[in-house]
């Protein structure tokens, strides 16, 4: 076979780990392509010091990598949802394939470029852009095309997870922590993204899409950050037997889903409990094979770049098929998406941790739990933190059964409004994963 031609755009983190590997691999990677991979041409605005270019044609114009006769293949790696939309949009009307690590983009504008591709007979592969090198796109896509997906689960921030890695067994300050991952190219250029969960978001958006077969719809996502966990509701969490990390969730429910982000307290067993530092995992629960799990590096240089590459090896053997012979972008056929609707977290039913303070008296604690069974809401285990005489009042943590979440917070309200409680009544939602 006739070499394949890739031309690559960005020479960032993920650009300089990707030119590192395919150079340093070559002959592991032409002995799995069937042919050799050559970079033809490299976009960047400046040089990449993790990276020597002296052998390749580099320019300082991106779209010329896009316009280039030469080149079959085009990886967007420069981020962002305005340039790289447009540098896509314009390598699919040249008829070039394109490989990126862009999650913003596909979640954002998936429905557009995936018609514009199919429109010119080209593929957008995007195993990159969720949880870094792991192959879970290709696992959910390909390895469970024969199940019915019922849920999935995933720590798919990477900085995120170190943050709250760091502060749990380091007691570490999270801006310390924060600035650490941002040295180690695992932080998004803004890093609220990754700590109030919006680049988690992106990648649910993503995975429920290939798992249920729908149109990607990021504006539905409810997202909810990391930065109100304290190393109490850590520390609590722990000593009833759980553990929090940030998840985003997606859940068939009839015929509507959940697509949800938030920090979620899980029973300490569970295996994606114990998944720590820059480290995510994905489980995706199908009806016949039941529970799987897939664990990896969610970000860095050549994690990703791993990920980037083994898209472009996909394409590379598949160049020559017919278009509707390759595997579909989300998976299902285009005219097989379900526009299915997206509950409101009001609707969402999940258990729930309620940490609280409230002054330590008589007939407290039976107010509060006499609210919570008015609400229908049943309680599964709680604890009162003794304090020195000197102080008022006591930490409440109750943990709950499942509920709606409307009637949750009405409780919560409630409660809130109670003279005898003192300060804000915080909770976190809570998952088994275990069915
Ligand atoms: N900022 C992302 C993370 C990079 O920390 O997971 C990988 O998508």
């Amino acid at each position: 076979m006739k070499p394949v031609k890739v031309g690559i755009c960005g020479l960032g983190t993920v650009g300089s780990g990707t030119v590192n590997v395919l150079t340093r691999n070559a002959t592991e990677i032409s002995a799995r392509a069937g042919c050799e991979i050559i970079i033809t041409q490299i976009g960047a605005r400046r040089d990449n010091p993790n990276c020597n270019t002296s052998a390749f044609n580099v320019t300082r114009d991106i779209f010329e990598v896009v316009t280039n006769p030469e080149i079959d293949i085009v990886v967007e790696l420069i981020g962002g949802t305005t340039i790289a939309k447009d540098l896509v949009l314009q390598a699919i009307a040249n008829g070039k394939h394109v490989v990126t690590a862009n999650k913003a983009l596909i979640a954002e504008f998936g429905n557009e470029i995936f018609t514009a591709a199919k429109e010119a007979g080209v593929t957008v592969a995007f195993e990159a852009a969720v949880a870094g090198g792991i192959p879970v796109i290709k696992s959910i896509k390909e390895g469970l095309a024969a199940n019915k997906i019922q849920w999935l689960a995933g720590i798919i921030n990477g900085t995120g997870n170190f943050i709250l890695t760091e502060m749990r067994d380091k007691g570490r300050a999270f801006d310390d922590v924060l600035r650490e991952a941002q040295a180690l190219g695992y932080a998004e250029a803004d890093p609220t993204f990754d700590v109030e969960g919006i680049d988690a978001a992106h990648k649910l958006v993503i995975l429920a899409s290939i798992a249920f077969g729908m149109p990607l719809q990021f504006d539905k996502v409810f997202t909810e950050g990391i930065t109100k966990i304290t190393a109490e509701d850590v520390s609590y969490a722990q000593e009833l037997g759980y553990r929090i990390k940030h998840l985003g969730i997606a859940r068939k429910v009839g015929d509507a889903v959940e697509l949800r982000v938030h920090p979620t307290l899980i029973p300490k067993e569970r295996l994606i409990a114990n998944v720590d530092g820059v480290m995510n995992a994905v489980m995706v629960k199908g009806d016949a094979v039941g529970p799987t799990m897939y664990y990896g590096p969610g970000a860095g240089a050549e994690p990703t770049a791993s990920a980037v590459i083994a898209d472009i090896v996909d394409l590379a053997r598949t160049l020559t098929a017919d278009p509707e012979h390759r595997v579909p972008h989300l998976g299902f056929q285009p005219n097989a998406l379900n526009n299915f609707e997206v509950l409101p977290i009001s609707e969402v039913q999940t258990s729930y941790y309620i940490r609280l303070n409230a002054l330590d008296k008589p007939g407290v604690l039976s107010t509060i739990t006499q609210i919570l069974s008015d609400a229908g809401v049943s309680i599964e285990a709680l604890i009162q933190k003794e304090q020195p005489e000197s102080i008022e009042t006591s930490p409440i943590i109750l943990l709950t059964n499942r509920a709606v979440e409307k009637d949750l917070m009405r409780a919560v309200e409630k409660i809130q409004n109670l003279s005898s409680v003192v300060g804000e009544v915080f909770q976190i939602r809570m998952e088994s994963l275990g069915k």
